[in-house]
């Protein structure tokens, strides 16, 4: 029988948490907005019980802008362990979020959404992921554009053979910050490649004059990634390049694709005079009615009430692009080394730090 009510907390209700998307109507493309997770909950049919900041201003600030009639509460502690709710938000920053997310697998919350990235090591990345598996929490990520329906689209056309096979990835995010940006380019490599089986990562990275290896085990800052690649088993090559737009490009035996602007729509182009020039080109416009965050509340609310199921990402798949991120720092310290995901050192920590702001 489906069930209704159910319940939701969030914690770290800054700008990911319960900022509201007004601030950016007309500057981003369809599928972006409403953009917090505060807003996404309620509008996918959440009652949300509980909220809860560091900031005990902005709790009250939230609550009385959105007219909730959810509890306050002090700590992360307090929210979840007084009566977890059926689905938790955590948009903290990094450094707290796998402890709130073990406490709260720990106490049954039933599912889980994350903001991006899961962890600054590998140790703590492992720890949350093995336990969500072993108690079948459902786990969110807050990397969206998997769950928008522009993405959605294009693998759909990728999975049709609209370009042939696909054979690379292309990820134009501008020299970025491995943990602040790189995480949704990784993300969009797995999600098209449709694997999670990776041969090799290779990295290049540099870094602020205030930013270095402490120690061998803890990089302190963001490093930016000049280029990285992450070759598949399944031969599809995925690179970060340093080329801005928020773009990725896909390319195939058969033609290429390009989700452009951040999504605001697809070109297609495929063999025109000759097989081997792919000069025919389509353009296919947004269409998104939801958000890609709203998207994903919306499946998690289906698969809870017992309506539906939660497809758009796993717990495996979190680690792996997380296995990634560690690896093209871990390979830009060895020159630039193929690195397996096997032998990845676990306990190197990136915080995250760029200036007095972390990840
Ligand atoms: N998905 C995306 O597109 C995207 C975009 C920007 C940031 N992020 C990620 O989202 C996370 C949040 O970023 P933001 O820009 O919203 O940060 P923010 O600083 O605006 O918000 C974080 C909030 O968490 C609160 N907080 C910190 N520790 C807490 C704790 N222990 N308990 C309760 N509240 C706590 C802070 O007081 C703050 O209000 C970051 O990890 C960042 O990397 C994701």
């Amino acid at each position: 029988m489906a069930v209704t009510n159910l319940t939701a907390g969030i914690i770290g209700l800054g700008r990911m948490g319960a900022e509201p998307s007004q601030r950016l109507t007309g500057r981003v493309p369809a599928g972006w907005l409403p953009i917090s997770h505060l807003e996404a909950v309620r509008d996918a049919g959440f009652d949300i019980t509980a909220i809860c900041d560091a900031n005990a201003a902005r709790t009250e600030w939230v609550k009385e802008s959105y007219g909730l009639s959810a509890a306050l509460r002090a700590s992360a502690d307090e929210l979840i362990g007084e009566r977890a709710p059926d689905l938790l938000a955590v948009a903290t920053r990094t450094p707290e979020r796998p402890g709130i997310l073990l406490r709260a697998i720990e106490k049954g919350v039933r599912a889980l959404v994350a903001e991006k990235p899961l962890a600054n090591n590998l140790r703590e990345t492992y720890q949350v992921t093995d336990a969500v598996m072993a108690a079948g929490t459902l786990l969110g990520y807050g990397a969206m554009r998997r769950a928008m329906d522009i993405y959605r689209r294009a693998r759909t056309l990728v999975a049709e053979g609209a370009i042939g096979e696909l054979v690379g990835i292309n990820a134009e995010f501008g020299l970025s910050k491995l943990l602040w940006s790189l995480p949704h380019a990784v993300d969009l490599f797995l999600f098209f490649a449709n694997t999670t089986e990776v041969d090799y990562v290779s990295g290049h990275c540099t870094w602020g004059a205030d930013e270095s290896f402490t120690s061998e085990n803890y990089f302190d800052g963001d490093p930016l990634v000049e280029t990285a690649t992450v070759r598949f088993a399944n031969g599809v090559i995925a690179n970060i390049v340093p080329a801005g737009g928020l773009n990725i490009r896909l390319f195939g035996t058969k033609g290429s694709m390009a989700i452009l602007g951040d999504g605001e729509y697809i070109e297609l182009h495929t063999p025109g005079r000759a097989d081997w020039y792919f000069t025919e080109y389509r353009r296919f416009d947004n269409f998104a009615q939801a958000s890609g965050t709203l998207n994903l509340y919306r499946q998690l609310h289906g698969a809870l009430s017992g309506e539906g199921s939660f497809d758009v990402i796993d717990a495996d798949t979190i680690r792996v692009s997380q296995q990634i991120l560690f690896a093209i720092l871990q390979s830009s310290a060895q020159g630039g080394q193929r690195i397996k995901l096997a032998g990845l050192n676990e306990e190197l920590v990136i915080n995250g730090r760029t200036g007095a702001n972390f990840a």
